[in-house]
């Protein structure tokens, strides 16, 4: 997409151009497919349901022209009413009524879809969303196109009925077109010629309304963000007592008076033209109309003619209308399925390999890194740069460093949620990029520093360390007495059915040391081979942490620990530290020695053990 679509910020509406156009037809095919595949049967009765559907109104003016020539026979010439007439009468009603039937049953079936294409897509877009790259996360377009995927999936829902209703339109139309053709082709020409301009009118307005909605899309992600920033309990206290309310709310309305008045300015255009289209739309049909009362009173018409044409060609106008409506509203419509579609073509770059290997176990030579170097995607700057370190089976290694000298990024590329952009990661000597993701994860347990709360009870709070045990609560137990999480959920009042957060009815909150007791927790489920904890225990009191780690370190003797810590009393109880500073590893050796040799290290202790003296 060109720069242009990216900028909210612009008043004019760039149209896209009908290459663009005609290609986002391109994107209807694949999401009907999608159609097909979550409801084939449901489809299949709606297609059949339609194509009956189309041909009764035609059905029903047969019949009527058929009965009121007999009534016309039979009053004027006095002849006797032919033998089937009331079964006529009869069919006609048999017909009105499988009409309103059937549009029910329309009515039913996409419902049904509906629901069941909304349910479809978004649960794909939450399996797709779940498999991508965290790199993609950090990407605002991806977010927006990820944004705008979504709400394909609740909204172009329309897409789908109007799909349904085109070839019901379609073949109703050519119904009606054969009655009229039969009378007269030119009469069918003169009113599809006046359709053809409402028709133009009404795509070009559909694409700029699709651009227009394409470049407000990071608008309204912002606005939503301020819309929940002002309404959310984690933001409450700082919006208190910093005054920041009216200010988030000035922000909102700026945002939104502008992109009001964008559609505002749309919404007249199309008033204006869509009024004067329209008109010439109704005047080729009172033009045919007029034609055909004249052919009627010059008596080459029956009045049995008469009513089957006046309807025929009001049926016709409405459909050709119609199908021309609904095929602009079709293809406006694709337009925003180009993102759904282009979202779920993006695929992660970090995955399995084919045949990948499965994760060793037991680990018997560790992990080391050879020369790695990583900088962020899109950023130049090396925040790792060649790294050398070695992991042994059964060690305990604490990594330590000011902010922002890359421990977190060194978990995250040991997890593999990042790639190195130089160098090498091995896991028993061979490289982690040959090993199966999912066999590799199951081996790692991590808490990271910003470890997520999840708002659902205690026990799955603990439980999606390792969901299969979701449902053992004595496990569950377990893990909770290991890392003292047990005491705090002895206190809760449903104990671990608590439903923790405040974000739902009934939630308790936690203070930030007992959420990391309970995250703790998940480390222990684990069980991995790695256990990595990325400063869980900041939050917790002196007296709780140096217990937890204690308690940890006993519990993990034989398995690979790493921690990450800025307190030296829980630093000091691994095997071995590791300094990093500027990117590489500054220092390295057991606590005793570092402290002894005078470096980096021992100047950092020497700080914090100054504060209490
Ligand atoms: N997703 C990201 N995209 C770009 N740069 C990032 C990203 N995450 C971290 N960085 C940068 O990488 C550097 C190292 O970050 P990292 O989180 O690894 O530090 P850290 O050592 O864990 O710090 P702390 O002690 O504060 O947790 C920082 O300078 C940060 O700006
Ligand atoms: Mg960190």
């Amino acid at each position: 997409m060109s720069e242009a679509k990216q900028d909210e910020g612009n008043h004019e509406i760039p149209a896209p151009k009908w290459r663009e156009r005609l290609q986002a037809l391109r994107k209807v095919p694949p999401v009907f497919r999608m159609v097909w595949e979550c409801a084939p049967s449901v489809v299949s009765f709606g297609v059949v349901a339609r194509l009956a559907a189309s041909v009764i109104p035609i059905g029903l003016l047969e019949v009527t022209r058929v009965i009121i020539d007999a009534i016309d026979r039979h009053i004027w010439y006095h002849s006797a009413l032919q033998k089937d007439f009331w079964w006529l009468v009869a069919l006609e009603f048999i017909l009105a009524s499988v009409a309103a039937m059937l549009g029910r049953f329309l009515t039913f079936c996409d419902t049904v879809l509906a629901d069941k294409f909304t349910r479809y897509v978004s649960t794909r877009i939450m399996e797709h969303a779940s498999r991508l790259d965290l790199t993609r996360y950090e990407d605002p377009r991806f977010y927006d196109k990820m944004e705008r995927a979504r709400v394909q999936g609740t909204d172009r829902v329309m897409l789908i009925q109007m799909a349904g209703r085109l070839i019901q339109e379609f073949f109703t139309t050519v119904s009606f077109a054969a009655g009229i053709i039969f009378f007269s082709p030119w009469l069918l020409f003169f009113l599809i010629v006046c359709v053809v301009p409402a028709f133009l009118g009404e795509t070009h307005f559909a694409f700029l309304g699709y651009s227009l909605s394409f470049n407000q899309t990071p608008a309204k992600r912002r606005m939503d963000y301020l819309r929940i920033l002002g309404g959310s309990r984690e933001s409450a206290k700082e919006l208190k007592l910093f005054g920041l309310g009216p200010f988030l709310v000035g922000r909102y309305k700026d945002l939104s008076d502008r992109l009001h008045y964008q559609n505002l300015q749309l919404a007249e255009r199309r008033l204006l033209f869509g009024a004067l289209l329209t008109l010439l739309g109704t005047i080729g049909y009172y033009g045919a109309y007029a034609y055909v009362i004249y052919q009627a009173v010059a008596g080459v018409l029956t009045i049995g003619q008469l009513t089957l044409l006046a309807g025929a060609i009001a049926g016709a106008s409405t459909n050709i209308q119609a199908v021309f409506t609904t095929f602009s509203g079709i293809a406006d419509q694709s337009l925003f399925l180009t993102d759904l579609v282009e979202f779920f073509a993006v695929q992660p770059s970090i995955r399995s390999k084919p045949g990948a290997l499965v994760a060793p176990q037991p680990i018997r030579s560790g992990i080391e890194f050879r020369n790695v170097s990583f900088a962020y995607p899109g950023s130049r700057k090396k925040i790792l740069n060649g790294i050398n370190l070695k992991l042994e089976p059964g060690e305990r290694i604490a990594l330590v460093g000011e902010n922002g000298q890359g421990k977190t990024t060194i978990v995250k590329l040991l997890t593999r949620l990042y790639d190195p952009t130089e160098g090498q990661i091995l896991l028993d000597g061979v490289d982690l990029r040959d090993y199966d993701l999912d066999s590799l994860w199951k081996e790692i347990g991590v808490i990271f520093q910003d470890f997520m709360h999840y708002e659902m009870t205690a026990s799955e709070n603990i439980a999606v360390g390792l969901i299969e045990e979701a449902n053992n609560p004595f496990r569950i137990r377990a893990a909770a007495m290991k890392s003292f999480a047990e005491s705090v959920i002895q206190k809760l009042p449903k104990g671990y059915d608590q439903l923790l957060g405040c974000r739902f009815e009934g939630g308790v909150d936690l203070s930030g040391g007992e959420w990391q007791k309970i995250a703790l927790a998940r480390a222990h489920l684990r069980d991995a081979q790695l256990l990595i904890l990325d400063e869980p225990t900041a939050a917790l009191d002196a007296r709780a942490e140096s217990e937890v780690f204690k308690r940890f370190a006993e519990l993990t003797k034989s398995k690979m620990a790493l921690l990450i810590s800025h307190r030296f009393s829980t630093v000091r109880m691994t095997d071995r530290v590791l300094v990093l500073k500027n990117g590489t590893i500054a220092e390295q050796g057991p606590h005793e020695q570092l402290v002894k040799t005078g470096g980096l290290y021992a100047e950092m202790f020497e700080l914090q053990a100054a504060n209490y003296r």
